[in-house]
């Protein structure tokens, strides 16, 4: 192990290898343990990417940030389980960073928080989306047909006819971000399904 001093003058205690294979068990367990506290901030980081929906894509009469509030307030009014509500509200965090892919990405960061279900259908809402609007641009509205047969095939209609293409609405009185924050704080501190 190491200590050096950054620019402020702060000691930070480092790993002392430059090459992964050549890492101590003591230096990855110590590894382990600084990104555990990182990753006890999930929920906070999540926030600050959800704020900036508020500047996301423009020309719809809603912000990025109010569909996502308005997604999870109605999952939230017809008693949705924690989890959906969670899903909705990050459904479209993906838009910043994955715009050709936003659905993977928000599934990829609830998947090890939510089941198979959740995952399946936020990781597809976007084929299911289009059934609301890709005709009017050559596209095939029907694309989701082609997973008619999955047991998931449903949910994922459901979703996107109830809290995602009804969601644009400016007039609709969405829970306040300040309401859900609590429950991604606590939803991101139980233990991950997996990490890889
Ligand atoms: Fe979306
Ligand atoms: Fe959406």
């Amino acid at each position: 192990m190491l200590i050096y001093h950054n620019y402020r003058g702060n000691k930070l205690e480092t790993v002392s290898f430059i090459n992964m294979a050549d890492g101590t068990r003591e230096e990855y367990e110590f590894l382990e343990e600084l990104e555990k506290k990182y990753n006890a901030d999930l929920a906070q980081r999540l926030i600050e990417s959800l704020e900036k929906l508020e500047n996301s894509l423009s020309g719809y009469r809603v912000s990025r940030l109010e569909h996502s509030l308005q997604s999870a307030t109605r999952a939230h009014r017809n008693s949705e389980d924690t989890e959906m509500v969670v899903a909705a509200l990050l459904h479209d965090i993906g838009d910043d960073l994955a715009p050709y892919s936003h659905s993977e990405m928000a599934a990829a960061v609830l998947r090890p928080f939510v089941s198979e279900k959740t995952y399946w259908l936020i990781k597809h809402h976007g084929i299911f989306q289009m059934y609301y609007y890709a005709h009017h641009l050559g596209g095939d509205r029907n694309a989701r047909d082609r997973f008619k047969d999955h047991p998931y095939y449903q949910a994922a209609v459901d979703f996107c006819e109830n809290y995602d293409q009804n969601c644009f609405d400016p007039d609709y009185d969405s829970l306040p971000l300040e309401f859900f924050k609590p429950i991604l704080h606590a939803f991101f501190s139980k233990p991950p399904r997996f990490q890889h």
